[in-house]
């Protein structure tokens, strides 16, 4: 069985590469996405990528992965912040979620410390720059593989 993974990102991410570069890097999303699939697709896995900067699209895009996907890897970005809505799509669904940030949400403004995701997260990858994604999804194919490389 191939198992499937969806990394969704939220919105300004679509301007990767242009948007603040020296706290989100050059990379563009298409790279990073590009790099991911090559990633998944290596260990058997499918992965399929999603950029909005509705929420309303994003919550459609969740409700349409219900039962299709075994894991979701998002960034939600600034609606990590304010979007309950979000949060009770992903709640939906039942599955592992790893949630990035680019950027050291901890150490920025105090409105970016709280998140509507992290607690009904499986884990949460905050800093490390784009690395971030490919981390999270390393975890990620881990645990759907049930393998635990550090035990
Ligand atoms: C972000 C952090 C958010 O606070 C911000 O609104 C973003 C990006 C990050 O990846 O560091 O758009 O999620």
């Amino acid at each position: 069985m191939t198992e499937k993974i969806l990394v969704l990102n939220g919105p300004n991410l679509n301007m990767l590469g242009q948007r603040e570069p020296e706290i989100y890097g050059k990379l563009t999303l298409d790279g990073i996405n590009a790099v991911l699939v090559r990633m998944a697709e290596e260990r058997g896995f499918s992965l399929e990528t999603f950029q909005t900067n509705h929420e309303g699209a994003m919550v459609d895009r969740i409700q349409g992965a219900f039962g299709k996907v075994d894991g979701v890897i998002i960034n939600p970005a600034a609606f990590t912040h304010t979007s309950v809505a979000i949060r009770d799509a992903l709640l939906l669904l039942h599955v592992p979620i790893i949630e990035v940030h680019i950027s050291n949400i901890h150490k920025r403004e105090a409105f970016r410390r709280h998140s509507y995701v992290s607690d009904i997260a499986t884990g949460q990858i905050v800093g490390l720059g784009v690395r971030g994604y490919l981390l999270a999804l390393e975890a990620m194919m881990a645990l759907l593989r049930k393998r635990d490389d550090l035990l």
